[in-house]
C-alpha cells in the first residue's frame, strides 16, 4: 500500500503507512470518489454529461484533460508532507520539494452525498460537487473518509487551484499549483467565501 509523507513535531520529515496515518488522525484514507448510494454515481454521470453538450464546456473539459491527464493517471510521487501546525489551524500539507507551476497535486476525493444544511453546516470537510461545472445538491464529504487534500488550509492568497474535469464520464475536483510553490511551502486554496460565513475569520496564510 501506498505510503505518505509526514513531518512529526521535531521536524524529522518520514514516510508512514496508510495504516499507521489513519490511526494517527481518525479517518480512512481514501484516494477515489466513493458514493453513498451507487445511484449518485449514475444521476451524477447524466448532469455531466447534459453540461458537456454545450461546446464552450467541453472545450474547457478537453483543456484541463490535455493539461492533467497524465498527471491524474500517474501523480508525482512525494511532492507534499503532512504535519500538525498548531492547535487553532491543525494540520497542513507542504510542499516536499521544489514544485513547479501548473503541476497536478491531486483530487478531492471522499463520500459523495446529498448536501443537507442542518446537518453538514458545521463539517469543515465539505467540497460542493459540481457536475461539469454545474451546481449540484451533492457534496464530497471527506470528514471521515479523503485523502491528503482534505488536510490543506484555505488562503486568500493561495498557491493551488481547484477545478472540474470530467474524466470516463464523472466529474472530478483537482487541485494544481497556480504558481511556482518552493519546498517547505504550505500549499492552500481558496475554500471560497460562503465557506467562511459560518465561521471565524480565517487567519492569513501567505
Ligand atoms: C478542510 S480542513 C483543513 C485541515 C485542518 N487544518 C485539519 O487539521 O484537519 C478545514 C478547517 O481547517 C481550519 N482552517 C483551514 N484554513 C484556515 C485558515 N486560513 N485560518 C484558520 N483556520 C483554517 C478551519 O478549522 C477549517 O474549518
Amino acid at each position: 500500500m501506498s505510503i505518505l509523507i509526514y513531518r512529526n513535531s521535531e521536524n524529522q520529515v518520514y514516510k508512514i503507512s496508510i495504516e499507521d496515518f489513519e490511526k494517527r488522525v481518525g479517518i480512512r484514507y481514501v484516494n477515489a470518489l466513493i458514493f453513498e448510494k451507487e445511484e449518485y454515481r449514475e444521476k451524477l454521470i447524466k448532469k455531466a454529461q447534459k453540461k458537456l453538450k454545450h461546446p464552450p464546456v467541453r472545450q474547457m473539459n478537453a483543456w484541463t484533460l490535455a493539461l492533467h491527464q497524465k498527471a491524474i493517471e500517474h501523480p508525482k510521487e512525494n511532492l507534499f508532507y503532512i504535519r500538525w501546525i498548531n492547535s487553532y489551524l491543525g494540520y497542513g500539507v507542504f510542499a516536499a520539494q521544489d514544485i513547479p507551476a501548473l503541476c497536478y497535486i491531486g483530487e478531492y476525493t471522499g463520500l459523495v452525498r446529498k448536501r443537507r444544511f442542518h446537518k453538514y453546516r458545521f463539517n469543515d470537510y465539505v467540497f460542493g460537487y459540481v457536475a461539469a461545472g454545474k451546481n449540484t445538491p451533492y457534496i464530497i464529504d471527506a470528514k471521515e473518509q479523503g485523502n491528503f487534500s482534505r488536510f490543506i488550509n484555505h488562503s486568500d492568497a493561495p498557491n493551488l487551484t481547484s477545478r472540474w474535469v470530467v474524466k470516463e464520464g464523472l466529474t472530478h475536483i483537482i487541485l494544481f499549483a497556480n504558481k511556482f510553490i518552493p519546498k517547505d511551502k504550505q500549499l492552500s486554496y481558496d475554500y471560497g467565501d460562503t465557506y467562511w460565513r459560518s465561521r471565524s475569520h480565517p487567519s492569513l496564510i501567505t
